[in-house]
């Protein structure tokens, strides 16, 4: 059989001990190249292509080796080194057809150096800001050899119970969309191909945000008309940006599991959206097609999953055992099994592997002596981020900022925890390299106040909820208990803070609180620590709290009782240092809330674009006979887009350039604002619309525009927003987009809820 000369063999190749070979003349023509190599391949190598192994996982290392010389590996994820990286290709380039592999890995919100959590990110509503975080993660990964990420994580998410929450973006549509196409530019950079870029996986597809009752891996059952108006978009927008992967959903939707849905796989990505990348399953899900019920064995498993369109199977033996049967009786052809194959490849093509196997791992010599090398890290860019995230729910009389002097006592679990810090899903981040609000306090403070530090309470005193959370996949355990008596740490607490100028709380949740398998049926922060913050409030000292968290959580009582309550999320490496800028007022904070946080559990699902019902409750009428739950308003406890600022801000009247809108025409819709307070800051505007009358029923309003606005005290600055028809469409009954002529209202505002209005018509 005639061989394909097909690597790069750039100059660097030989220096990594493999026989140099010439060029392919093909190699700069994708689809004649890819066809070429399948012409060439064997059965089972074909089949190899098709698996992702998760090193670390059941397969000892030198079988891996093994399989990679028998070019049975498409690719791998979870290792995180040149070093580990270089032996697994060399291997693979040893095989007969000598394709290289690619390796993957979870950095989804920082790989080194760990940025605020997606929730954290988005809170910034600032594209800019998540860009930089996205082209760091990118430049770090392919550091370290690898060329794929399995992120963005675009999953729409309204129900707080789901742990996963915590990776999105929020709740809304256009923001989520927004987000995920400026992750899926930064992580590829100006091509997947380039040294320097990971190509993106996004994930998870489709609709996992929208698990039952936010257990997960639950099902989802959800109308056509609200997948596609408000669940699918953020997908959607990633694919249109150039992501070269999509990571399937282990849920199921509306009755059939996504690993096994032709609907989704084949009609919606490849047909409607014209996807051409490759789409893996998430970790074990063909196997999990049985438990599912669709699939009566390992085999039908298999077969469900390569006819709906799953290119690459993740930790999984099914392809490898199941395909070469299905061929041979036919039951899966040969076609099915290139198509696949032609996909995994050209995502390899585009990553430049074909050009250069090393591009990522480069030579031994320029190996980084020490990985976690403080040089290696990127802390400003980590610091900068993380001080957009932070959201400022409660400022009563301005307690905050701080002033550095007196003595600050500061409280609490997460106080001193670099672990927490980082939140879930942190890649290759290490804990002690993060900094904690302690350390940042005791850096921003120098000798100029006392800081003390009690931790007060441990993160819960459930010990079922203890040993769950670290049960869960982590190197150790992490949620390490205080062995004194809750009396005893609350005792020394409170007496701490009685000689103290302030109280500084750190109380939320442990970072596995809000993870992957973490979905909880209470917002509530732990008991133990509610105790805490009820003895500090009762020393009458003022009370800061600083709250970390990956979920919205039910902030009755420190909406309530806390002077200032802080919003921090998972803030990342620099962290402590980020919270305590915002503390002292170095950085004014201007986070905005990407998610509605609602009064209790009992009110989810909880979002500001809801649907108009036939009896809506009236706030301060509340009446029988609407609908609303008697015992509390409707409504969130801080709504989506709310963040509060050290310096006030005043929005004029909207103004619009038009009153009406012609088909294929636009308006303006404008405002203007102004800094009213004594400090520099920033807010975030942002633009609603509201279709009065429509075929089907429409929301109470929609995102359709935002723009973060720096002024200085007393600036004032027009804010201009274009709106088009485009902006005006939705999806009707028949799943078309589509503007209906009508009544709009234009609702800008600095949050969801406290808006200006103006009005035009759609002709
Ligand atoms: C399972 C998770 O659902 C997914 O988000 C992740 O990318 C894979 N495991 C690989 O770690």
């Amino acid at each position: 059989m005639k061989r394909l000369f097909m690597l790069g063999l750039m100059a660097g190749l030989s220096l990594q001990s493999i026989a140099a070979e010439p060029r392919s003349p093909l190699l700069d023509d994708k689809p004649a190249f890819i066809a070429s190599l399948i012409e060439q391949m064997t059965l089972e190598e074909k089949i190899g292509q098709l698996r992702l192994i998760s090193i670390g996982g059941d397969m000892p290392r030198e079988r891996i080796l093994d399989e990679l010389k028998a070019g049975h590996i498409g690719g791998t994820f979870n290792t995180v080194t040149r070093h580990d990286n270089r032996p697994m290709q060399q291997a693979a380039l040893r095989s007969r057809m000598k394709i290289p592999i690619f390796f993957a890995y979870d950095v989804v919100h920082g790989h080194r150096t760990i940025f605020p959590i997606g929730l954290g990110l988005a809170s910034s509503w600032d594209l800019d800001t998540i860009a930089s975080s996205g082209r760091v993660q990118a430049i770090e990964a392919s550091a370290d050899g690898l060329d794929m990420t399995f992120a963005p994580m675009v999953d729409i998410s309204r129900d707080p119970r789901w742990g996963r929450t915590s990776e999105g973006f929020g709740e809304d549509p256009y923001l989520v969309s927004e987000i995920a196409r400026t992750m899926v530019q930064a992580y590829q950079g100006q091509s997947p191909a380039a040294p320097d870029s990971v190509t993106a996986s996004v994930k998870h597809f489709a609709l996992y945000g929208a698990v039952e009752g936010g257990r997960d891996y639950n099902v989802v059952d959800m109308s056509p008309m609200r997948m596609h108006q408000d669940y699918l978009p953020p997908y959607q927008a990633a694919i249109d940006a150039g992501a070269g992967g999509v990571m399937v959903a282990l849920n199921s939707i509306n009755g059939v599991p996504a690993s096994a849905n032709t609907w989704l796989l084949q009609d919606l990505l490849r047909r409607d959206w014209g996807f051409d990348g490759v789409a893996l399953s998430d970790h074990g899900a063909i196997s999990e097609l049985m438990r599912h019920g669709v699939a009566k064995d390992g085999r039908e498993a298999a077969k469900l999953a390569i006819k709906a369109g799953i290119d690459m199977s993740m930790a999984d033996s099914l392809y490898r055992e199941e395909l070469p049967g299905l061929v041979a009786s036919g039951e899966v052809g040969i076609g099915e099994i290139d198509t696949a194959v032609r996909e995994v490849l050209g995502a390899k093509y585009d990553m430049g592997l074909f050009h250069d196997p090393f591009r990522r791992i480069g030579l031994a010599k320029d190996d980084p002596v020490d990985v976690n090398a403080e040089s290696r890290l990127h802390r400003e860019a980590a610091r900068a981020v993380a001080r957009e995230s932070i959201v400022l729910l409660e400022n009563k009389g301005q307690t905050l900022p701080l002033q550095k002097r007196g003595t600050i006592a500061l409280v609490g679990p997460l106080a001193d925890s670099p672990v927490d810090m980082m939140g879930s899903w942190s890649a290759a981040g290490v804990a002690k390299q993060s900094v904690t609000l302690r350390q940042g306090l005791l850096d921003a403070l120098g000798d100029k106040a006392v800081l003390r530090h009690a931790r007060g309470a441990n993160i819960t005193d459930d010990p079922h909820m203890v040993e769950y959370l670290n049960f869960l996949n982590w190197d150790k355990p992490e949620v390490v208990q205080d062995s004194r008596s809750p009396e005893t740490m609350v005792a020394e607490a409170v007496a701490m803070a009685k000689q103290a100028d302030v109280i500084v709380a750190t109380v939320g949740e442990s970072r596995g609180m809000s993870h992957e398998a973490s979905s909880r049926t209470s917002l509530q922060i732990p008991k133990s620590q509610q105790a805490l913050l009820k003895a500090l409030k009762k020393t009458g000292k003022p009370l800061v709290l600083v709250l970390m968290n990956g979920r919205p959580l039910d902030l009755n009582w420190a909406k309530a009782n806390a002077d200032a309550v802080v919003e921090t999320w998972f803030s990342g490496t620099e962290g402590g240092h980020a919270i305590a800028d915002v503390l002292f007022g170095d950085q004014n904070p201007a986070g905005k809330l990407p998610i509605s946080f609602p009064r209790s559990v009992g009110q989810i699902p909880t979002y500001y674009n809801h649907l108009r019902v036939g009896r809506p409750y009236v706030e301060g009428k509340p009446g029988n006979y609407t609908s609303q739950y008697f015992e509390e308003p409707n409504g969130p406890l801080y709504p989506f887009g709310y963040g509060l600022s050290y310096t006030d801000f005043e929005l004029s009247e909207v103004r619009l350039s038009s009153p009406s809108m012609p088909r294929g025409g636009g308006l303006e819709a404008s405002v203007t604002l102004k800094n009213t307070g004594s400090r520099d800051g920033a807010t975030v505007v942002q633009l609603y619309v509201r279709g009065e009358v429509a075929s089907v029923i429409r929301p109470v309003k929609e995102l359709k525009g935002f723009r973060k606005v720096f002024l200085k005290a007393g600036e004032t600055r027009e804010v201009r927003f274009k709106l088009e028809e485009q902006d005006l469409k939705f999806v009707n009954a028949q799943l078309e987009r589509v503007a209906e002529p009508g009544v709009f209202e234009v609702q800008i505002g600095l949050d969801s809820e406290q808006v200006k209005r103006g009005q035009f018509t759609l002709l």
